[in-house]
């Protein structure tokens, strides 16, 4: 939510920061600006709409200058507006803010200057922020510096913000606490932003700033300090991600390339980890660990959205196979419950972003109480890795769509791992049930390279459903998480209504919605619930419901009752989700085109969720 960019050096720093701007839009994109330094002045640009809508605005405006600051806002405080937009300025114009978070004590502070002759202009908790320091670095005639430190230490809330101020055209200054955000470090210049994708083509040298810690970067030199006083010594790490993986690579979205990327990063999330011949799971990332998951009465589980539903797949996989009770919590509800955690709880989170405030909060909440936090997650370096006692990254790369795809499926990998490693140390699974199992994994990649060859059945699939209100996804077992994921998908690129539910529960309810108008998609392989499913299907098809169903290849029965079929490759109920997945993305992904969605940036979302 909010990403935050920032240069100075000896370059040009508008195209650094238009560039990180774009590669920082996945978290919003309600307005974006700069400031860029000039001699003794700041020049602010700022416009409603995307980064593209900011270029345009500036067209052949000056913008040169080796120092500057830039935003790309998904608003929260006061709508998307020019107004709004950030960089905000204080009252006299000389200090410029960019911030990625929420000022939670933002009203009584701006109360206190208003009294002191402040206005704004804004509805920001940021004009604020600018406003108190410039007040502070006024009446204690500080530098920059200490002004953010002082004002930090009265702002209360989630915050990382670069920070310049015209009578210091050398300076910037940045902070963080809940937020995230990287600088990058070249030869005598240094790169900010809220992740390390706009910095990996300049630099692969990177520190990644702590809750409450703060970097002066002043005269070519960088000093990092807690906003208390005290000097750090900061670890400089190496990047290890690809500038390649940041681009469409010829696909015209990145969710496209990121869904026909999944053989590629499942595999990428299984290597190293499984040794089929032995029937073995090896996880470095929680070994020191293990004993508290091999001794753990139950697993909680915590995660938002489609990283939720990864978990609830993964009580299928921990129940059946591993025999451990696992709850899957919404995390923005079990942090504001008074939750029961016990010692021999193991606590996993899940999250793609790693970023997620309720996540962190509700994990953060587990470990005050006892419990061992595992993560699972995917972007390195990030808060919730951070905050976790031991975990295991899915390794599917940076996945930049805002809706997710790839993550789901390598988040469904690194879980079935947890849960087979545990299985097997547990002797609930023999070495030959590992051997078929994992071998079996092993194939997926391959299953799903054909899952990939429905998509021209799609599209046409698409055409004729594109106009539908409202759809419906049912499923049995494995297949309702799934239920639940592609109705996620669809509603969120395409703006249609859908709702998953498990097909059992659709005759409390829901079959009241199924008319002729009603497409209602099953995920009816052949598996355990099959012939549950068909009946399912029979009772929509006698209501005249429209029927896509997700079937196994060579499935005859369903055709013949079906009004749309697509056909995937068999596997066992377990491995189901990571082909079915397939269609499900597909399908969101056409209708989407189709009804002209801006499919990677889906109106009033944005992929990395940092505010409650
Ligand atoms: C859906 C989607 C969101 C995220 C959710 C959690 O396509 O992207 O529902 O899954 O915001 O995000 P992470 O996994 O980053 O914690």
């Amino acid at each position: 939510m909010c990403g935050i960019v920032g240069y100075i050096g000896k370059r040009e720093a508008w195209p650094i920061l238009i560039k990180g701007l774009e590669r920082l839009e996945y978290r919003g994109y309600d307005s974006a600006g700069v400031a860029l330094m000039q001699k003794d002045s700041l020049l602010v640009y700022k416009k409603k709409g995307k980064v593209s809508e900011l270029k345009n605005f500036v067209g052949d405006k000056n913008v040169i200058s080796g120092v500057g600051i830039a935003h790309t806002r998904w608003a929260t405080h006061g709508e998307p507006s020019d107004v709004n937009a950030h960089p905000q300025k204080s009252n006299s114009g000389e200090i410029a803010v960019v911030h990625n978070g929420i000022i939670e004590n933002y009203l009584s502070i701006k109360k206190a200057l208003i009294e002191k002759g402040y206005h704004f202009e804004s509805a920001t908790d940021t004009e604020v922020l600018a406003n108190l320091i410039e007040d502070i670095k006024k009446n204690t005639h500080s530098n920059l510096d200490e002004a953010v430190r002082f004002a930090l230490q009265e702002a209360v809330g989630a915050y990382a913000i670069a920070v310049l101020s015209a009578d210091e055209p050398n300076t910037i200054i940045v902070a963080k606490n809940g937020s995230p955000v990287v600088i990058g470090i070249g030869d005598q210049e240094y790169f900010i932003a809220s992740d390390a994708t706009p910095i990996i083509e300049y630099t692969d040298k990177v520190i990644y700033l702590d809750d409450l810690e703060m970097a002066i970067i002043k005269d070519g030199n960088l000093t990092v300090k807690t906003i208390k006083n005290e000097i750090k010594n900061p670890y400089i790490q190496k990047l290890e991600m690809k500038i390649e993986e940041l681009e469409k690579g010829g696909f015209p979205h990145f969710m496209l390339k990121e869904i026909y990327e999944q053989p590629r990063s499942i595999r990428d999330s299984m290597r190293g980890r499984i040794n089929i011949q032995d029937g073995l799971v090896k996880l470095g990332g929680i070994e020191k660990y293990e004993d508290k998951l091999l001794n753990a009465k139950r697993i909680i589980i915590l995660a938002c959205g489609t990283s939720w539903h990864a978990g609830l797949e993964a009580k299928y996989f921990f129940e059946e196979l591993a025999k451990v009770p696992v709850y899957v919590e919404h995390a923005s509800e079990f942090r504001y419950r008074s939750p029961v955690i016990y010692d021999n709880d193991l606590v996993i989170a899940i999250s793609q972003s790693g970023e997620t405030a309720d996540t962190l909060a509700a994990l953060n909440l587990a470990k005050e109480k006892g419990a061992t936090v595992f993560g699972v997650c995917n972007v390195v370096g990030s808060s919730i890795p951070r905050a976790t006692h031991a975990g295991s990254y899915t390794h599917a790369g940076p996945e930049i769509g805002v809706a997710s795809t790839k993550a789901f499926t390598a988040q469904m990998t690194v879980l079935l791992l947890m849960c087979l490693f545990l299985a097997s140390s547990k002797g609930e699974l023999s070495k030959k049930q590992m051997q078929d199992i994992l071998s079996e994994l092993d194939g997926i990649p391959e299953k799903i390279e054909k899952a990939l060859k429905t998509n021209e059945e799609i599209k046409k699939i698409a055409l004729k459903l594109k106009d539908a209100e409202n759809f419906i996804y049912l499923g049995r077992g494995y297949g309702f998480p799934l239920a639940l994921e592609g109705a996620l998908k669809l509603k969120e690129i395409s703006y249609i209504h859908a709702e998953g539910c498990p097909a059992g529960e659709m005759k409390h309810g829901p079959i009241a919605l199924v008319d002729e108008n009603m497409p209602v998609v099953f995920i009816a392989n052949k598996g355990n619930s099959y012939e549950k499913l068909i009946s399912n299907m029979m009772e929509v098809k006698a209501r005249k419901g429209i029927i896509i169903a997700i079937i196994s290849e060579g499935d005859t029965h369903v055709k013949e009752i079906a009004d749309f079929v697509i056909e995937i490759p068999e596997t066992s109920d377990v491995l189901m989700p990571f082909v079915a997945s397939i269609p499900f993305q597909l399908l969101a992904y056409h209708i989407a085109l189709l009804r002209g969605c801006d499919i990677d940036k889906p109106r009033n979302l944005a992929k990395s969720v940092t505010v409650e």
